[in-house]
C-alpha cells in the first residue's frame, strides 16, 4: 500500500510517502520521502501558541506537498488527534482536499498510535527500507514518552493491546521543558537538560521519585517539577533546608548542607529522577508480564540516560528493546502512515474531525 501521510499535531508540520506490506512474519516498509517543517517562532514564547501552529501548517503543507508531488497513492493518512485542535484541523483540511482531488481514500490516525507502531521503523536493511518480524516479539511493553505523553502500554498482538498506565499531570517531556525554563535553559527543554547534564552529578541532589512505590502503572511529575522550582528559588533565597525522605512526594528539598551545587548538578539530577521513575516502572512491567519485547518511542526517547537505562532493563530481563531513530521518534508523518495502514489491518476507523483528547 502506498500511503501519503499528514501530520499536524502541534507544531511540526510531517509530510510522508511509504510504501508498507506485511506477512504473517513481518513488515516491510519503505521511506520515499519523511519531511518534517518545524517552527522556530514558538521558542519566543516558550511553547507552542495553538493559532501561530495552525498558520504555519497553511503555509508549509503545500510546500513540503510539492516536494513529494502527485503520485498515485492507494490512501491518503492524516492525523485527527490528540494534540492542538486548530493545528489538527490545518492537516485535516488539507487532507480532505487532497482525497477529493486525487479521489482517493482517507484515513484518520490516532497520534499515539504513531509512536506506538514506531517500532516497526527500528531496523534498517537498505536506503530507506526497513523490516520487522513480529513472530516473537510478543507480548512487549511499549514506553510512549513525548512532550505530550507518558504512556506504559502492554501489547499482545500487533493489533492488540491496553494501556497499563500513564502520566496522571504533566508528561515527562512537557516537566523536562517547564525545569528547562526555571533553570534559564532554552526550548525545547529536554535537549538542553541533556547537554547540561552531561557535566553535573547526577546524586548530587535527591530530587523525589513521584509514584514509583505504587502499584500502578501510573506517573506523575508535576511534584517534581514543583520541588525543582522551589529548589532553585530556595538556593537563589540562600535557604538551607534539611533532608527529608519520608514524604516520597513531597515537595520537600533535599539540599546536602555544605555542598555547592552547580546548575549542571541540578540538572543531572532532575534528569536522574525522571529516567528513573520511568525506567524501574517499565523494568517492572517487563517482569511482571514477561515481556518478549521492549518498545521506545516518543521525543523523549532520544535521551541517552533514559535509552542507557532501558537497555540496561533489556539485557537483565532479555526482552529485545527496539527505538527507531530520532526522526521516527520526534513528531513526524512516517509514522502517520505505518498507524494508518494498521488501522486498515484492524478494520479501525476515526471520524475525520479533529479530537485534542483523542486516548490510545
Ligand atoms: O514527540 P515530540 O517531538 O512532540 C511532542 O509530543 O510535543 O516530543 C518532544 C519532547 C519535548 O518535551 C522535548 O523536550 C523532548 O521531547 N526531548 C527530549 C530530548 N529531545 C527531545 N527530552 C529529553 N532528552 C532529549 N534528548
Amino acid at each position: 500500500m502506498r500511503i501519503l501521510s499528514i501530520e499536524t499535531s502541534c507544531d511540526d508540520t510531517g509530510v510522508a510517502l511509504l510504501d508498507i506490506s506485511h506477512t504473517k512474519e513481518k513488515f516491510r516498509i519503505a521511506v520515499f520521502k519523511n519531511l518534517v517543517a518545524s517552527q522556530k517562532e514558538h521558542a519566543k514564547w516558550g511553547g507552542v501558541v495553538p493559532n501561530i501552529a495552525r498558520n504555519g501548517h497553511i503555509k508549509n503543507l503545500p510546500i513540503l506537498f510539492k516536494k513529494i508531488g502527485k503520485e498515485k497513492y492507494d490512501a491518503i493518512a492524516v492525523t485527527v488527534g490528540p494534540g492542538l485542535e486548530p493545528a489538527l484541523w490545518a492537516g485535516i483540511e488539507f487532507a480532505k482536499k487532497l482525497s477529493k482531488e486525487l479521489r482517493v481514500p482517507l484515513i484518520g490516525v490516532n497520534h499515539l498510535e504513531g509512536h506506538l507502531y514506531s517500532f516497526l521503523l527500528s531496523q534498517k536493511t537498505g536506503n530507506m527500507q526497513y523490516e520487522c518480524g513480529i513472530k516473537n516479539i510478543f507480548p512487549a511493553i511499549s514506553l510512549i514518552v513525548s512532550g505530550g505523553n507518558t504512556i506504559l502500554v502492554k501489547m499482545d498482538s500487533i493489533t492488540k493491546w491496553n494501556v497499563l498506565g500513564e502520566t496522571q499531570d504533566d508528561a515527562a517531556g512537557e516537566a523536562l521543558d517547564k525545569a528547562a525554563r526555571t533553570l534559564g535553559l532554552s526550548y525545547p527543554g529536554g535537549p538542553a537538560i541533556e547537554r547540561l547534564a552531561h557535566k553535573g552529578n547526577p546524586r548530587a541532589i535527591a530530587f523525589p521519585r513521584p509514584m514509583i512505590y505504587h502499584k500502578n502503572y501510573d506517573f506523575s511529575f508535576a511534584g517534581l517539577k514543583t520541588a525543582l522550582f522551589y529548589y532553585v528559588r530556595d538556593i537563589k533565597k540562600g535557604v538551607r533546608v534539611l533532608q527529608n525522605k519520608k514524604r516520597e512526594n513531597a515537595v520537600a528539598l533535599y539540599l546536602d548542607i555544605g555542598q555547592r551545587v552547580s546548575r549542571a548538578d541540578i540538572a543531572s539530577s532532575f534528569q536522574e529522577a525522571v529516567v528513573d521513575v520511568l525506567a524501574r516502572k517499565t523494568a517492572r512491567a517487563v517482569k511482571e508480564y514477561r515481556a518478549q519485547s521492549l518498545f521506545l518511542s516518543g521525543g523523549v526517547a532520544a535521551n541517552t540516560v533514559l535509552r542507557k537505562r532501558l537497555g540496561d532493563v533489556s539485557r537483565e530481563t532479555k526482552a529485545k528493546l527496539f527505538v527507531a531513530s530520532h526522526a521516527f521518534n520526534t513528531d513526524n508523518a512516517a509514522m502517520i502512515a505505518v498507524a494508518g495502514y494498521m488501522s486498515t489491518l484492524n478494520r479501525k476507523k476515526y471520524a475525520i474531525k479533529a479530537d485534542a483528547d483523542l486516548h490510545l
